[in-house]
């Protein structure tokens, strides 16, 4: 048997990626990850594509997910979990593959995981408020694929796998939140082997080569504003610093002003990436193409660890008595991009969600605008910015941006 391992560098990754879809019955298999994810986060995340072959034939389809990173007196070496999907019509034996993997990667190790085998939950709790947080069991994990659907308004194709929440795939983050004994929300992530560049020493400070993605959060509008993302974000810090992971990062819409306050204002991430068009979905929540700022989270931190889970506030600055930060831009037009200020502020829409919905020209002219601004400020090079807050000035809303310095890094890193 032979196996080829493949990643987003591979010149034909998404014919790749849609051949293995097409095998194995994607839309229909309700374990197969979503198409986006797969395209773009799993090889951002040190993941790879695996295609089994025996006889001419594909047997099996593999994803490899970051699972451990152990270091010895050998050097470095990657654990993935073996996500290993048989081709219809063949049965696989999962010695035989994980030694085809072995062979074709001698340093790293591998731990085998059938989707669809016999899987373990193991319920965890901790009283937050009113709010419980913990592990899924099998329920809840189920519970929630039904909050994503909800949530987005997605077809089934783009929701992920209960089973990501089972003890043998051990996710770096897999969380639900319980009201009354009800599932109300969710958050679940991945360990990743590095990531993007980190300015100054956070690299080696905060084990940047180790490090949680942060996927998808969602609460169930009947349970919004009770503090629900915050705790859930909250525990998934706790959790991954007593791991000893030092960075949680995710991605996030600009344009999303609670997502921003909650994100920069709460939870003091910080954002120093940007890509415009980053995913190809639409979705009720996307509507026009899918930018998206890569955030970093020190979740080792001070400033992080010392706000607390409950009782905490975002901080959003009031920019009508601050009329010294200069604003990039005045809704959607009037851009500037010659800011030279230790502070700046780029606007975004009140309710995106809504413009998207009722004036769709009007919020791709939003977006255009604020990706040629984050393209130009939003950055670690001299002379770019780096968002840490938000701030209002009446119905406006803003993002704050920082310059991008060693002064910053040590403050936001202490
Ligand atoms: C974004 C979302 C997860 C927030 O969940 P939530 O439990 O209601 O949020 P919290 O109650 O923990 O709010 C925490 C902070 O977020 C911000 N926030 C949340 N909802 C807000 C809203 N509707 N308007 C303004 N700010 C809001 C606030 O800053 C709030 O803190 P504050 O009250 O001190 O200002 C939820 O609205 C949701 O599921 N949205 C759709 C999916 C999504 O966008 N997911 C996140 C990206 S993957």
């Amino acid at each position: 048997m032979n196996v080829t391992f493949l990643d987003a560098s591979h010149p034909h990754w998404s014919r790749k990626l849609e051949q293995a879809g097409v095998l194995l019955g994607a839309g229909a298999n309700p374990t197969l990850f979503p198409y986006h994810f797969l395209y773009v986060t799993l090889s951002k995340i040190g993941g790879k594509l695996a295609f089994f072959e025996a006889n001419g034939a594909t047997i099996g389809v593999g994803f490899l997910f970051p699972r451990r990173l152990s270091t010895s007196a050998e050097g470095v070496r990657r654990t993935y979990t073996l996500r290993f999907h048989a081709a219809p019509g063949h049965v696989c034996d999962p010695q035989i593959i994980t030694a085809a993997c072995q062979r074709a990667m001698p340093e790293a190790a591998f731990v085998f995981y059938d989707p669809q085998g016999a899987l373990s939950y193991y319920r965890t709790s901790k009283l937050i408020g009113v709010v419980d947080i913990g592990r899924p069991d099998a329920d809840e994990a189920a519970a929630s694929r039904a909050i994503q659907r909800l949530v987005w308004g997605s077809p089934d194709e783009f929701l992920y796998p209960s089973d990501i929440h089972s003890a043998e795939f051990a996710a770096g983050t897999s969380l639900v939140a319980r009201v009354d004994g009800k599932v109300a929300g969710f958050l679940f992530g991945f360990y990743a082997f590095g990531g993007a560049p980190l300015p100054a020493d956070w690299t080696e400070r905060y084990n940047g080569g180790f490090r949680i993605e942060s996927q998808t959060l969602g609460v169930l509008p009947d349970y919004r504003g009770l503090r629900i993302a915050n705790l859930l974000k909250k525990r998934q810090a706790e959790l991954a610093w007593r791991e000893g992971i030092g960075i949680v990062t995710w991605t996030a819409d600009p344009l999303q002003a609670p997502n921003a306050a909650l994100n920069f204002g709460l939870l003091k991430a910080v954002s120093f990436e940007f890509a415009p068009d980053l995913y190809p979905f639409r979705n009720e929540l996307n509507r026009v193409h899918a930018s998206r700022f890569g955030l970093t989270w020190l979740v080792g931190s001070k400033r992080v660890r010392e706000a607390p889970a409950l009782g905490a506030r975002a901080d959003i600055l009031d920019l009508t008595r601050r009329p010294q930060i200069p604003r990039a831009n005045d809704g959607c037009d009037d851009a500037r991009f010659d800011l030279d200020a230790d502070v700046i502020a780029i606007e975004t829409p009140a309710d995106w969600t809504a413009l998207q919905a009722h004036d769709p020209a009007q919020a791709q002219a939003w977006r255009s605008l604020t990706d040629a601004l984050f393209q130009h400020y939003i950055g670690l090079a001299p002379g770019q910015y780096t968002v840490t807050g938000v701030g209002v000035a009446e119905e406006k809303r803003f993002l704050l941006a920082e310059r991008s310095e060693d002064r910053l890094w040590q403050r936001l890193g202490a």
